[in-house]
């Protein structure tokens, strides 16, 4: 027996539990139900990462409390994932005392063995991230995130530094002795090269807002929200008190995964390392493997927010059964690459692999079977060549798949179960136990269906990390109890052993039935997401976009709005309206229209807004006023290296325009709803 701990990232709270961190999720509990079927001890952690800017400022909008707001985020989660059959041993929450009180121990061994030390970092810093970029990773104009396509923040302020430079010698060291720390190979190649090209030290502490772990001791400071969340994975193995035995060490068998998207691969299998070593802990107390898998895309479209809350995977799992859409992701995703869940595929696979494959077989047995007098569990005797070939056949397959599971490849792993099925589909034609049946002496017969019983048991066994539930009911179908996995015990059967014959067997119920053609249009068209749920932008934000053209204020003549549909609170609410004190304004050069405002909106740097606002404000008129600001447009090139971060509200032709203004006791930044 060994121990097997497997993790998925922590979910950050500001959004929806969506397809792709279900995907995250599915990998790793099937990961989990595999080690626990050959008899390993297993732990499945998983959880949300709840604390930094970006979470303190959706709370902000949503006008609710920090703490109110990623109690109710993460409930949802928490509740999400046994929904698709997905069971962690604990789900850690870093706003959970004891996990805080784990960073701060593991920040002061950092500080204490010298690797942490105060400073002042200016930078490009990217909200959605939660990471500074350098200059050569932005997108211009606009000075974008490469990821998440809006502008970065300009950060100024004290921090305190770990001393990651330090540990690239180190690092690279790790990435040579152990091959497998990273996986696959090809991102284990961008790894290597990302650190040999040189690594700062970074800035692991905030002073600008309040919404994290407090640095020991300095108490100005709350710990970069990485540092917080990676070291989940001990203090959520602490909370259950089983780090001492899953964590590994020198001489213990334990190993540690931790499946990770590609985009998250960085932080994983370079600054957590360095982290632990600055802790204290040696190269054999590190994770085993980190594994970064692909991203996907729905029916070929990439996931922007919208598409990705348009495909609900509880949805999904409710239409079509969990095992379905495990199943269907497992399958079709080659893991660690890039791939597609496109609807139809799923529908197409379903019946050719699961109705007409394994489906078939189960029913074209246990229907023959009935056919034999008496309808009990057929006797196994005298195995000609064609049993002697299946036989071999499928226990190859299985070795297989079971050793394809065991090295993280899991579609493979699934792919090479199916070949045991199909195997057996192949082995009824040439067998031919309908006409069997039909004769005298039934013993032949008997031997045929008896084989098929086993080879579907075994397929019922192997296919239970994926399709957990599917494989208690195939298993019920052969008159067998569900899969138990027990310590000790690989119950991961490989080996043709067929049962006794003459017990009874259960009604055959069909386990996969198949869609036809009107079926399969109308759940497409339940399901597939329509053009305008996943437009990233509506018609109505284009003409918002639009107002602050280069000749700058909305038209006091515009059609009213409120006519065509009316627009569903959810709608409105995409809009951030937020108060925007201004803090600096000039005259665009040769732009009579425009004026260029320095707007302070309460983050970390304030932004830069063109309107058209100068054939009715002086500059020094709009000085100190708080105005109101959109302040999620997408940002407007307007030449020249002037860019506008959002737009002013205003209303009245050109030369005599009013201002949304508010109060000024309202705080910059506050939103309105
Ligand atoms: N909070 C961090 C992780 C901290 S772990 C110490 C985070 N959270 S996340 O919620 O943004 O993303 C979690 C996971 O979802 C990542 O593994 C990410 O790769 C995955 N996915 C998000 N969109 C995805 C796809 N379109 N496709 C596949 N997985 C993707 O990052």
């Amino acid at each position: 027996m060994s121990r097997f701990a497997v993790t998925t990232p922590i979910y950050y709270v500001n959004d929806v539990p969506h397809l792709g961190n279900a995907y995250s999720t599915i990998c790793a509990d099937a990961m989990r139900r595999v080690h626990a079927l050959i008899g390993d001890e297993t732990f499945f952690l998983t959880g949300t990462d709840e604390h930094g800017l970006k979470i303190e400022r959706q709370a902000t909008e949503k006008g609710m409390s920090p703490q109110a707001f990623v109690d109710q985020a993460s409930a949802s989660f928490r509740a999400a994932w046994p929904k698709l059959l997905a069971t962690p041993d604990h789900f850690v929450r870093t706003t959970d005392e004891a996990h805080k009180a784990f960073v701060k121990e593991i920040w002061k061994k950092i500080e204490a063995n010298g690797d942490l030390y105060e400073g002042e970092y200016e930078d490009w810093y990217c909200v959605g991230c939660e990471s500074f970029k350098t200059e050569k990773e932005l997108e211009q104009p606009g000075n974008l995130c490469p990821l998440h396509k809006k502008p970065v923040e300009r950060v100024k302020e004290k921090t305190y530094f770990f001393r990651l430079s330090k540990f690239e010698q180190r690092l690279l060291a790790l990435y040579e002795s152990r091959p497998d720390f990273i996986r696959p190979k090809e991102r284990r190649n961008e790894v290597i090269s990302f650190v040999k090209e040189g690594l700062r030290d970074l800035s692991v502490s905030r002073t600008s807002f309040k919404w994290g772990i407090p640095v020991p001791g300095n108490e100005g400071h709350v710990m970069y929200v990485w540092f917080d969340a990676l070291t989940n994975y001990m203090s959520g193995l602490d909370a259950k008190g089983v780090l001492s035995t899953f964590w590994p060490k020198k001489d213990r068998d334990a190993t540690v995964v931790h499946v990770v998207g590609k985009d998250i691969l960085r932080f994983h299998a370079v600054y957590w390392p360095a982290f632990l070593f600055a802790a204290g802990y040696s190269e054999d107390e590190l994770p085993t493997t980190v594994f970064a898998h692909g991203f996907l895309t729905v029916d070929g479209q990439k996931m922007g927010k919208s598409l990705r809350n348009a495909v609900d995977p509880l949805k999904l799992a409710e239409k079509f059964s969990p095992d379905v859409l495990r199943y269907q992701l497992l399958r079709s995703v080659s893991f660690g690459q890039d791939g597609d869940f496109d609807h139809a595929a799923m529908i197409e696979r379903y019946n050719a692999d699961l109705g007409k494959n394994l489906g078939n077989l189960l029913q074209r047995t246990l229907g023959l079977v009935k056919r034999l007098p008496g309808g009990k569990r057929p006797m196994y005797s005298d195995p000609t060549e064609l049993e002697t070939e299946l036989v071999k056949d499928v226990e190859t397959s299985l070795v297989a798949a079971k050793a394809a599971w065991k090295n993280m490849e899991l579609n493979r792993a699934i792919e090479l179960t199916w070949e045991a099925s199909s195997r057996a589909n192949q082995y009824v034609d040439r067998a031919a136990p309908w006409v069997l049946v039909k004769q005298p002496d039934t013993k032949r017969a008997e031997t045929v269906l008896a084989t098929l019983l086993e080879v579907l048991r075994l397929v019922a066994v192997a296919m239970w990390p994926v399709m957990p539930q599917r494989s208690d009911a195939l298993l019920a179908q052969l008159g067998l109890p569900p899969v138990k996995p027990e310590i000790g015990k690989d119950h991961f059967s490989t080996t043709f052993s067929p049962l006794l014959g003459g017990s009874d067997l259960p009604e055959p119920t069909p386990l996969f039935p198949t869609y036809d053609k009107d079926q399969t249009k109308a759940l497409l068209e339940e399901l597939v997401p329509k053009p305008e749920a996943v437009a990233e932008t509506k018609p109505a934000e284009n003409k918002a976009a639009e107002a602050p053209k280069a000749d700058g204020a909305p038209k006091a003549d515009a059609a009213p709005k409120a006519e065509g549909a009316p627009i569903t609170y959810d709608d409105f609410a995409k809009v951030d309206l937020r108060v925007g004190l201004v803090t600096a304004c000039e005259k665009v050069p040769k732009k009579d229209k425009l004026l260029c405002l320095t707007i302070d909106l309460g983050e970390a740097a304030p932004r830069t807004i063109i309107a058209g606002l100068a054939l009715t404000f002086t500059p020094e008129a709009l000085v100190g006023k708080r105005v109101v600001v959109v302040a999620n447009l997408a940002p407007r090139d307007f030449g020249k290296g002037l860019v506008s971060h959002g737009m002013v509200l205003a209303t009245g032709p050109s030369e005599k325009l009013f201002l949304a203004t508010a109060p000024d006791d309202v705080a910059p930044g506050s939103a309105l709803k």
